[in-house]
């Protein structure tokens, strides 16, 4: 192939992040949480990612599984050396990045085969012929009994979008500016269209404030997102189709809402389910039901039943972890139909409890008084609940914390030292999570400051801020002069030692 990008959009990078979906012990929560085996935790599990991008997830879940093997490629060259990088630093030797395409992969006699194989991201950015790659590359390298992550722009979710992006990338085809430019002018000239009332937006009335929304976001993801040669949201019955010839079949979603249809959906969308029994359509349905833009799927190869009784031991055996503070946690969770209610009698023992470590859900209840008498499925959903709203994480064992914690402090090292010229990583490793957890880079240069134990942590901030022509930014507004800035570190000092330095402490970031 004379050009290595094949349609893809490889002139601007892709941005640094983190997806908690793509860890193993998320992935292991969601399967048990279906009643399914997932291949085991402590035997050092090898690991693949298709398409890294910038490798962020691969380096963390590297650096949070020291005994696995963990492997990836990404035909950019720039991210896989960014990704290399990140691992030279960060020190995670148990890593093979490289820049193949999926074709030149899937040629290769040197890999092992996998547990599991994630990609996140890729499968509706790519060709038909790509995308057949892929399923030979399943079929060849996923174990028996492995497991898969893959996430895909679905329909119809997108259908009312999908000529918004055919108009942009007709446009930009157009232009002879660089990638963010076009993507630049490309916005402006539909937003105009969009003001003068042309007929498809007046027809579609989702697309505008989607737009608008469109507008504000970072122009390296809406170039990956909506400016490829190949863009194909999909049905998921097609993806299922498309994944058969690799022998997997669809075993849980990765997106806990989904797995929590009593309080996610109404009362008569849920009647509508349950009178369907093809376990295929049903979850076609859902997706018109919800209206569904992405899936995050996991497939197996050999689905493995746990008995009733092993459900329940792995679920009692669970951990968990509170992943923000327990002050910032509402009375209330909120899903695309609404939000609900949460009984503060369950929820509110749950939290305070988790509030004090990282638990499994036997040992909670046998802690907390309110929570004993309760069933293990209550306490269940109110795990699933809590993880879908982002305030909770399911944790490996807690037997492996020591030694993914000498991987997770060099690590972190690393990623702290870059916070002082670059704000582009906004994770840290965590060795309770087995994953990562966002922090930002002023907290990021607060737990420096902590580190080499600088007595005024703002002033350290500032000093490094200033110094790069920096400022920070309030309520959308910069903060122009010194004493604005030194006096919202001051607060921010505060509420990072009084709210998250206990959390990160609970979690073994520091
Ligand atoms: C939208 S990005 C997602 C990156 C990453 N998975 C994430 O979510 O942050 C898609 C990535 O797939 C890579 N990619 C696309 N087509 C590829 C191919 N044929 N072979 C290898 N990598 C490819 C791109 O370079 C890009 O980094």
């Amino acid at each position: 192939m004379s050009d290595w990008t094949d349609g893809y959009v490889a002139e601007i990078d892709y941005t640094h992040g983190f997806y908690r979906e793509l860890t193993p012990a998320h992935l292991r929560f969601c399967l048990l949480s279906r009643g399914l085996r997932a291949p085991e935790e402590d035997a050092g599990v090898s690991y693949c990612e298709l398409g890294f991008g910038q490798g962020v997830t691969l380096n963390i879940v590297a650096a949070t599984h020291p005994l696995a093997s963990v492997w990836g490629t990404d035909f950019n060259p720039g991210h896989a050396a960014a990704a290399r990088q990140l691992s030279l630093d960060g020190g995670t030797a148990n890593t093979a990045f490289g820049d193949d395409s999926f074709e030149e992969f899937l040629a290769r006699e040197d890999l092992p085969t996998f547990d599991f194989i994630v990609l996140h991201g890729i499968y509706s950015w790519i060709s038909a012929e790509n995308r057949a790659v892929i399923g030979r590359f399943l079929r060849r390298r996923l174990k028996v009994g492995g497991v898969v992550y893959i996430s895909y722009n679905t329909l119809p979710g997108w259908a009312a979008i999908m000529p918004l992006r055919a108009l942009m990338i007709d446009h930009a085809k157009a232009e002879r500016a660089g990638m963010t430019e076009r993507v630049d002018k490309a916005l402006a000239f539909a937003r105009t269209l969009a003001e003068g009332k042309a007929g498809y937006f007046t027809a579609n009335p989702a697309v505008a404030p989607r737009l608008e929304k469109m507008a504000t976001m970072s122009r390296n993801y809406l170039a990956h997102e909506y400016f490829n040669r190949d863009w194909t949201p999909l049905y998921h019955a097609d993806v299922v189709r498309e994944l058969t010839t690799a022998k997997l079949s669809f075993a849980a979603s990765a997106h806990v809402t989904d797995l929590i249809d009593i309080v996610a959906l109404s009362a008569p969308s849920r009647e509508m389910l349950a009178a369907v029994s093809d376990p295929l359509f049903r979850e076609t349905l859902r997706d018109y039901i919800v209206n569904q833009q992405f899936r995050r799927d996991i497939f197996t190869r050999g689905a493995l039943r746990l008995t009733p009784l092993e459900q329940i031991e792995g679920l009692r055996a669970q951990r968990l972890a509170l992943i923000v503070p327990r002050s910032t946690i509402p009375e209330k969770a909120t899903f695309p139909i609404g939000t609900t209610d949460l009984k503060p009698e369950i929820y509110g023992p749950f939290f305070d409890r988790l509030d004090k470590g990282p638990i499994t859900l036997a040992d909670l209840a046998a802690a907390e008084p309110a929570l004993a008498p309760l069933p293990l499925a209550t306490l269940h959903q109110a795990a699933l609940v809590a993880i879908s709203q982002g305030w909770v994480a399911p944790c490996p064992e807690a037997a492996g914390d020591g030694a993914r914690r000498k991987a997770t402090k060099r690590f972190n090292a690393a990623v702290l030292e870059r916070a002082r010229r670059s704000a582009d990583l906004t994770v840290l490793a965590s060795p309770v999570l087995g994953g990562g957890l966002g922090v930002d880079r002023i907290q990021q240069l607060f737990l420096l400051a902590r580190a080499e134990k600088h007595p005024d942590p703002a002033s350290f901030v500032w000093g490094i801020l200033s110094s790069q022509g920096q400022r920070l930014v309030k309520e959308g507004k910069p903060l122009e002069d010194a004493d604005q800035n030194m006096a919202e570190l001051r607060l921010r000092a505060q509420t990072f030692t009084d709210s998250f330095l206990p959390l990160y402490d609970r979690l073994g970031i520091v």
